[in-house]
């Protein structure tokens, strides 16, 4: 074999350390740099020159993420430590009484004592060791004694250093924290699987723990966990500043400059007002964190003093679990109904016993569909668990079969719509049931209607949802078209429709036959086009009859239009009353500006935006494709060169950065109003 050249030693350094780097700004500074794009390329890179030269292959290499070779069964590890457990505290007087013993024990004043909190995450604890920097082996809990070594396992996930950063690093260290799935990555993971017919997790803890003890790392490197460091169990002081690491808060802060990612909502409070405000407020933050927290540990921030206080039995001395209430709660299921949807999908709906959720009353919860039916084995009648987390629509994750009533009835899917009457299709290979009725049927019609008029799509004002179902159940409108052939005196006799509303209704659909090419394909609700793929198709053909002349292939060539996109626009375009539609609507005065490539306005080109907190009107992504609709970048961190944050409730430090910066700070109303400015084209500049 031959020997590489220096040249490609130096490249290997330096597609190792970006790679790293990528990692560190992304995962502990939330701070991202590189584009998946350009970290998948130097990856890719990276894997070709080792191949070529397998004794460059190091285990701190980026390439050792993707993973090892399947393991025949997980050996045992003696944890050299054991990772303990810790009391709860079921109120607030609880934890006040553990002040009162830590402060008696120590023989000093409670309310002096400074204490570092942090949120209880809810996944799997595992135990990292380090030796000389570099990660050498990685374990589960298991009984805190003995865990399994999980080392090929963890190397995959890209949040855990496989060496550490900086200069002055112990020999050895050992950190220990907790392995998560967040919301977002949980329902992705279990609605492809649902797709798939592959097994759905009850909730982010149990996908994490299962994700990690898959024998081949391969399928661990594919699901999308996290992991946040929150202790250091052993370290080698030997070449350490010790005075740096005298109390546990000053260990995280350390351990985030050696790469590891550390709970942003660590904070240290003092006696038990302290702690009790910061329950409060994580209580209050923790529908929007976008993970699962079952509590807020609470620590005794001095270590002197935790070593003091010591451990009984299986519990230090010197920490407590504070729980909040279960975000699964048991309850009856008492019907279950079934909804249609725009593109005419059959949604199951759960209608539950009302059951208070970690602080909010759930009556309905999604079934999804008829394999999710059947995979959970559910009836009417049934005890079932619900879980509730954050904004995610609460689910029912089991049934308890032992508590059936005699009296069950099995759940039935409809053969025809519940709405329509027309025939339920369920096409080979696909999950989901669809009323064949098309805009026949009345719920297809009327979410259709409702979707042509919306504030990004025609943008109709005062024609809402009300309205658009009185339109629906009187006959007067079966397509959008028949929407401009409203006159004010027939909508003037509608009920709680005044003669002023109904001028004003026909002045707005006249105001919205002047649109862009991009909100109309955006209106037309063909499945899968939302707006940016609507506004990529309209830059991409420039005209309406160039889009609807395009052959597959053509469709595909446009930017993130991938094989099913391009056959369901393909589809939709080749449907006569479709074709028919639209000729109505231009007859009837429709017209766009046809932009071509470049042309489309872009009052905030130049200018980055941050984001941050949570939206009510819109998601986080929508309002990050809106902005970059007009121009601007959307970053994860403030600087001094961002153009403004757009704060929501729950913002935390990046709102703080801002102020300090004298970045400028729009709340959502604010936000709307100018994006509304900017997107009309009344305003071309900040
Ligand atoms: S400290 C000796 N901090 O809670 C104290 N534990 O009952 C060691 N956990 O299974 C634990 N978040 O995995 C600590 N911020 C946090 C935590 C945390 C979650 C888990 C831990 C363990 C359990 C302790």
């Amino acid at each position: 074999m031959s020997q590489p050249e220096q040249k490609t030693l130096d490249e290997v350094a330096t597609l190792r350390a970006e790679l790293d780097d990528a990692n560190y700004r992304y995962y502990v500074l939330d701070e991202p740099r590189m584009t998946d794009a350009d970290y998948d390329r130097r990856l890719r890179r990276l894997q070709e020159i080792e191949a070529e030269y397998p004794d460059l292959v190091t285990p701190d290499s980026p390439t050792q993420r993707v993973g090892a070779p399947p393991d025949a069964g997980f050996p045992e590890v003696q944890h050299a430590v054991p990772m303990l457990s810790l009391d709860n505290a079921l109120n607030e007087d609880e934890i006040t009484a553990f002040v009162k013993r830590v402060a008696d024990r120590l023989e000093i004043d409670g309310e002096t004592i400074a204490f570092c909190c942090e949120p209880k995450l809810d996944g799997a604890a595992v135990s990292l060791v380090y030796e000389q920097g570099v990660l050498v082996s990685g374990a589960t809990r298991g009984d805190g004694r003995t865990g399994e070594g999980i080392t090929s396992n963890l190397r995959t996930l890209r949040s855990i250093p496989l060496k550490l950063r900086g200069k002055a690093l112990p020999d050895l260290l050992e950190v220990r924290g907790e392995v998560i799935m967040s919301h977002e990555g949980f329902e992705a993971l279990n609605a492809k699987a649902r797709e798939e017919d592959a097994k759905v997790f009850a909730n982010p803890r149990n996908a994490a723990a299962g994700s990690l003890r898959q024998l081949d790392p391969k399928i661990t490197a594919s699901r999308p966990l996290e992991f946040s460091a929150y202790q250091v169990a052993r370290i080698d002081m030997a070449r350490i500043d010790d005075s740096l690491l005298s109390t546990h808060s000053k260990q995280m802060k350390r351990l985030r400059e050696w790469g590891f990612r550390v709970s942003q909502q660590l904070e240290v409070v003092t006696g038990s007002q302290g702690l009790i405000d910061y329950c409060r407020r994580l209580g209050e933050r923790r529908d929007r964190l976008g993970y699962d927290i079952d509590g807020v540990v609470i620590k005794v921030d001095d270590l002197r003093l935790q070593r003091e206080l010591g451990f009984v039995a299986r519990a230090p001395r010197w920490a407590i679990a504070f729980k909040f209430p279960a975000q699964e709660q048991t309850t009856t299921l008492n019907d279950v109904e079934f909804q249609v949807g725009r593109t005419g999908a059959i949604t199951p709906v759960a209608r539950l016993e009302p059951v208070t959720v970690a602080g909010v009353t759930v009556s309905n919860a999604s079934l999804h569909n008829a394999d999710e039916i059947a995979r959970l084995g559910v009836m009417i009648g049934d005890t079932v668990t619900i879980r509730r987390a954050g904004d995610v629509i609460p689910q029912v994750v089991r049934v308890e079969t032992s508590l059936r009533p005699e009296d069950a009835r099995e759940i039935v899917f409809p053969e025809r719509c519940p709405v329509c009457d027309s025939e339920v299709e369920r096409l080979e290979g696909e999950v989901v049931a669809r009323c064949s009725g098309g805009l026949y049927c009345g719920a297809q019609r009327k979410e259709a209607l409702k979707h042509f008029a919306s504030r990004r799509a025609l943008d109709i004002e005062g024609l809402g949802e009300k309205l658009i179902e009185a339109l629906v159940e009187r006959d007067w409108v079966k397509t959008p078209a028949d929407l401009f052939r409203l006159d004010a005196e027939c909508l003037a006799s509608l009920p709680r429709m005044a003669q002023k509303s109904s001028d004003n209704l026909v002045a707005a659909l006249d105001k919205a036959k002047r649109t862009t090419l991009a909100r109309f394909v955006f209106a037309l609700g063909i499945r899968e086009v939302g707006e940016a793929t609507a506004a990529n198709l309209a830059r991409h053909f420039g005209t309406l009859d160039a889009l609807m002349g395009a052959e597959v292939a053509d469709l595909e060539a446009v930017e993130d239009v991938g094989p099913v996109v391009a056959a369901h626009v393909h589809t939709f375009f080749r449907q006569p009353h479709n074709r028919d539609t639209i000729d109505e609507l231009r007859a009837l005065g429709l017209t766009w500006k046809e932009e071509a490539i470049g042309e489309r306005p872009q009052p905030l080109a130049g200018q980055t935006w941050v984001l941050t907190g949570t939206l009510e009107s819109m998601t986080r992504d929508e309002g990050k494709e809106r902005l970059q609709a007009l121009g601007a970048k959307v970053a994860g961190s403030v600087s001094k060169k961002t153009a403004a944050v757009v704060a929501g409730p729950g913002a935390g430090s990046k709102l703080g950065k801002a102020e300090q910066m004298g970045v400028p700070v729009l709340d959502e109303e604010g936000f709307l109003e100018r994006l509304e400015a900017w997107e009309s084209g009344r305003e071309t500049e900040q």
